[in-house]
């Protein structure tokens, strides 16, 4: 049952650099939307807070190389964003962006305090710096020969043909990115760093004392890393694009990416709503992250790190899931334009709820997981057209055909003992976070309802024309129970596949659905124009999905 505590879930901000893959989408932003949804059916008090994360080396070096302003370039992508996270049906309270003047405020006022009380240092570095550009090239700007393979155009973080991290440093003949000339020397620079050393302690006893409701994933990792001891994490980098430091002497460089984009989920709240706070500030308040797996460093000790620092009574992560990843076969996930399967092109191929539904089923929860076209496509004709989609279309043609009135049907849940353990197990899966799960017990519905008519044999008393005489009584109760399932059906699949939930449920009568509702006589059933939910994938459907094959 939902408690009256407040939840704030949050999927990790999307670069607004391109538009994500669908690798990226189940790997942090459904499946927040989905469990979102879930807490909507269950009851509870909850917001659903994401944003595009537009600060970054990659944004500002696409923009220089496209002779645009970062800023330009950051808000036409989160605009397409923006877009095409509505066409999958993602259900956000708010969808903000980091590069906001609210998010600027929560920057400022968290740096400050974290200033204040003591947990701000300066740290000298050595950083290559272009003379022709007159700026320092910090790791992706700077080029040159990868000192382990040789390869020509190594970056100044790692090499992309062997995959060895780098520092620039350590890169041969280097070149400024920007320019390509050799006029680089390496100087000295001061920049800002948090303190997490101090901040240790802290985040240990943190982490002790949430890390039971997290991924094991997250959990595991987290441990590792303070095993080894947290070091003072650099806040401020030498760029133009971001947010300027506020300090004298740092007026030149702006916040790094991490910094703005954690805070980043307050800031965005902010600009919602005056709400935010009700939910920021309430200390009983459940703040919900999913992420993927890149990102538990970021969630579990830098982001409570830099809160408990501040102290200015924001709630710290109560939930911390991190998604491995979905590793696409044969197929080419991209988040470029062009050339590989990405959100924008997958709804070319099939609708929003085929994506939800067909993803949720892989959703690499515990192990990374591989997508295939095979797997996609035996989904979609296998389990949604086949066991849903089929179920739901044949009761309410029998229904249709049995001209009965719905207040003659017995639909008494209390008789379908196996429905209600679904039911439960549905949400119980959904509370633990194995949101995989709750989608087989709502495929496990269907599959009852299909067992049911197997052995019932409906159609034996249900001809086209009415109930065939001295059949009504046991008619009313086989499609009473029958019905009863169909209902359930259309309320769980809310989360997965909205729009076929909602065409189900408009028929029931429900605008706004709840699981509470499911307990209640039904009291509307509107017949008319029945079509299948759900339909085959088809060649033609085939054909455009192929084209994203690896040759
Ligand atoms: O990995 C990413 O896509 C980052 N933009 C995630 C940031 S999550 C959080 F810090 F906001
Ligand atoms: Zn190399």
């Amino acid at each position: 049952m939902p408690d009256n505590k407040k939840m704030i879930i949050t999927s990790a901000l999307p670069y607004s650099e391109a538009i994500p893959h669908i690798g990226n989408f189940v790997g942090s932003i459904l499946p927040a939307d989905v469990f979102y949804r879930y807490t909507e059916l269950a009851g509870y008090d909850s917001i659903f807070i994401c944003g595009s994360d537009q600060h970054g080396t990659p944004i500002e070096i696409r923009a220089l190389k496209e002779g645009v302003a970062p800023e330009r370039l950051a808000d036409s992508v989160h605009e397409r964003m923006k877009e095409i996270f509505g066409k999958f049906e993602c259900r956000f309270t708010y969808y903000g962006k980091t590069h906001s003047e609210s998010n600027k405020k929560a920057v400022y006022e968290i740096f400050g305090a974290l200033e204040r009380n003591g947990y701000i240092k300066s740290v000298e570095s050595v950083m290559p710096y272009c003379n022709i550009d007159k700026r320092f090239l910090t790791d992706r700007y700077i080029e040159g020969k990868c000192p382990y393979c040789g390869f020509e155009g190594a970056r100044g973080d790692q090499c992309d043909n062997c995959g060895r991290l780098l520092t620039p440093g350590e890169l041969v003949d280097p070149y400024c990115g920007l320019c390509h000339n050799k006029d680089i020397e390496f100087k000295k620079t001061m920049n800002l760093a948090i303190e997490l050393d101090k901040l240790q302690p802290d985040i240990l006893e943190f982490v002790k004392g949430r890390m039971g409701s997290w991924s094991k994933n997250a959990a595991n990792k987290t441990i590792s890393y303070l095993g080894q001891g947290l070091e003072a994490r650099e806040i401020t980098r030498e760029m133009k694009w971001g947010f300027p430091v506020p300090k004298e002497g740092f007026e030149d460089k702006v916040f790094y990416v991490w910094f703005d984009a954690v805070i980043g989920y307050i800031g965005i709240s902010m600009e919602w709503s005056d709400k935010w706070k009700d939910y920021w500030k309430n200390p009983e308040t459940r703040l919900i992250q999913f992420m993927g797996k890149d990102n538990i460093e970021f969630h579990t000790m830098m982001w409570p790190g830099l809160l408990i620092g501040a102290n200015l009574g924001y709630v710290l992560p109560h939930t911390i899931y991190a998604y491995e990843y979905l590793t696409a076969k044969g197929l080419k996930f991209s988040k470029s334009r062009g050339v590989g399967l990405n959100m924008e092109n997958a709804l070319e191929i099939a609708d929003a709820d085929y994506w939800r539904f067909a993803l949720m089923y892989l959703s690499p929860e515990n192990s990374d997981t591989d997508f295939t076209i095979a797997l996609f496509v035996d989904i979609i004709n296998k389990v949604m057209n086949d066991k849903i989609g089929n179920y739901v279309h044949r009761v309410l043609t029998l229904l249709k055909n049995s001209k009965l009135r719905v207040e003659d049907l017995k639909t008494d849940i209390g008789q379908m003992p196996k429905a209600i353990k679904l039911r439960e197990s549905y949400v119980n899966n959904f509370e633990g976070f194995r949101i995989r799960e709750a989608l087989r017990d709502l495929v496990a519905i269907a599959d009852l309802g299909n067992e049911m008519i197997s052995n019932k044999k409906p159609w034996e008393i249900v001809g086209k024309d009415g109930v065939l005489p001295g059949n009504e009584e046991n008619a009313r109760s086989m499609l009473g129970s029958l019905v009863r399932l169909v209902y359930h059906i259309g309320m769980l699949m809310w989360p997965f596949a909205p729009e076929a939930s909602k065409k189900i449920l408009r028929r029931f009568g429900v605008e706004k659905p709840g699981i509470s509702l499911l307990d209640n006589e039904i009291e509307a059933l509107d017949l008319e124009g029945l079509e299948p939910i759900f339909t085959k994938f088809s060649e033609k459907q085939l054909k455009k999905l192929e084209k994203f094959e690896e040759s």
